[in-house]
């Protein structure tokens, strides 16, 4: 597909329904995990060009976030206090039964006239199960738990007589009424995946509607797009999975501002609860057969930001922002899941200073790519 032919680029935020803040760092952040700081967000960020709002699932605390509010409750009433702004929430297979899961979708659904999403995210953080009593799988089998997962939430929103037989999970003849709201194009609630390792790009290309990248450079994104649309061509899915990618934004007037903020925030890191965070994350991410899992190459600065969101380097202003935001859509980004400092001013000045002109670069890219392609 030609970029002349291309939905606009879209946004999403990661809701702070954790405490402490998207960075691990004593830096004032002036961001609130509470609900009314949240309802208010939502609100500014579907009035300021976002499309969808992220939560995070966290049971006990890690990177600093020693309060967590649950994922698929806090969705639902960002969604009721909403009008537009479409809400992931993140769950795990293996703490989720998925029909139940599903059902619950359905309903948050319906509240919401078709706005719930999912993250369905295969998870890194053993004490959180062990500590549940639940197994801790090995990793490649976390991921197929994953699939079938995935697969079982599709048929259960898709069929009057859902059938699965898995090494995970089983369904017979089950109808789930009501089905989802039916909103065009979408033939049931969108499903997120996040992960960078070889175990997740193949589900990415395999199963998922969106492929969720940790923080990557220009080739380190790319790379990722190439390989998991080599997964979903041999399903025979190419063209239907999105990529979304994470970015920590850091947007001023002028680049020494940012910079300095960049910096400010890795000098003032929590070191004890990065390293601790990077004891849990590493050990998972070498787990993986070829050690290519997600933070397998993050410094301790990667870290401090704890998806790699630094490594996108939306850091800068709005202008040089912009121009990096084209460069990813060029190589294949169809979604921006930002996170910043401190959320309700910046979601503002994004909205104000730099969606602007990122609008304006979309369309120049777009007269360019039709002209090059009425001239060939
Ligand atoms: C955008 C994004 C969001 C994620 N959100 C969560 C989350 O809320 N909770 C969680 O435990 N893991 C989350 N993860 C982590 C993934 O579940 C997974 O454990 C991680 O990506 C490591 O996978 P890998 O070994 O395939 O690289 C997220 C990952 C990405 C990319």
């Amino acid at each position: 597909m030609s970029h002349a032919e291309q939905a606009p680029l879209k946004f999403a935020y990661w809701v702070p329904n954790v405490s402490g803040g998207l960075v691990t760092s004593t830096i004032e952040q002036r961001t609130d995990w509470g609900y009314d700081y949240n309802r208010k967000l939502a609100q500014l960020a579907e009035a300021n060009g976002f499309e969808y709002a992220l939560s995070q699932v966290r049971y006990i605390a890690s990177y600093g976030a020693a309060y967590q509010h649950e994922s698929t409750s806090f969705s639902l009433a960002l969604l009721l206090a909403t009008e537009r702004l479409k809400v992931i929430a993140a769950v795990h297979p293996g703490l989720w039964q998925p029909g139940v899961l599903a059902k619950l979708i359905s309903t948050a659904d319906h509240l919401s006239g078709g706005r719930a999403a999912v993250n369905v995210v295969s998870g890194w953080f053993k004490d959180e199960f062990t500590k549940l009593g639940e197994p801790w799988l090995e990793h490649d089998e976390r991921y197929r738990r994953t699939e079938e997962f995935i697969r079982v939430l599709r048929e259960i929103w898709t069929s009057d007589h859902a059938e699965f037989r898995g090494d995970f999970y089983r369904l017979h003849d089950f109808d789930l009424k009501p089905k989802p709201v039916e909103v065009p194009g979408r033939p049931h609630p969108e499903i997120f995946q996040g992960g960078n390792s070889t175990a997740a790009r193949r589900n990415g290309g395999r199963v998922s509607d969106w492929y969720f990248s940790n923080g990557k450079d220009y080739d380190g994104f790319a790379e990722q797009v190439q390989e998991v649309n080599g997964h979903a061509a041999d399903a025979g899915r190419l063209g239907q999975v999105r990529f979304g990618l994470n970015g920590f934004l850091i947007a001023r007037d002028s680049e020494r501002e940012a910079r300095e903020t960049l910096h400010e925030i890795i000098a003032k890191a929590d070191a004890v609860a990065v390293e601790g965070f990077r004891g849990a994350v590493q050990q998972a991410g070498s787990s993986t057969s070829d050690k290519r899992g997600m933070w397998a190459d993050s410094s301790f600065d990667d870290l401090v930001q704890y998806n790699d969101g630094f490594r996108t380097q939306l850091i800068g202003t709005p202008e040089q922002i912009a121009d990096r935001a084209i460069e990813y859509k060029r190589r294949g980004a169809d979604l921006l899941l930002l996170g910043f400092l401190h959320y309700h001013e910046e979601v503002e000045y994004f909205g104000r200073h730099v969606l602007p002109i990122i609008r304006e670069k979309e369309a120049e890219l777009d007269a360019r790519e039709l002209s090059t392609s009425s001239t060939r």
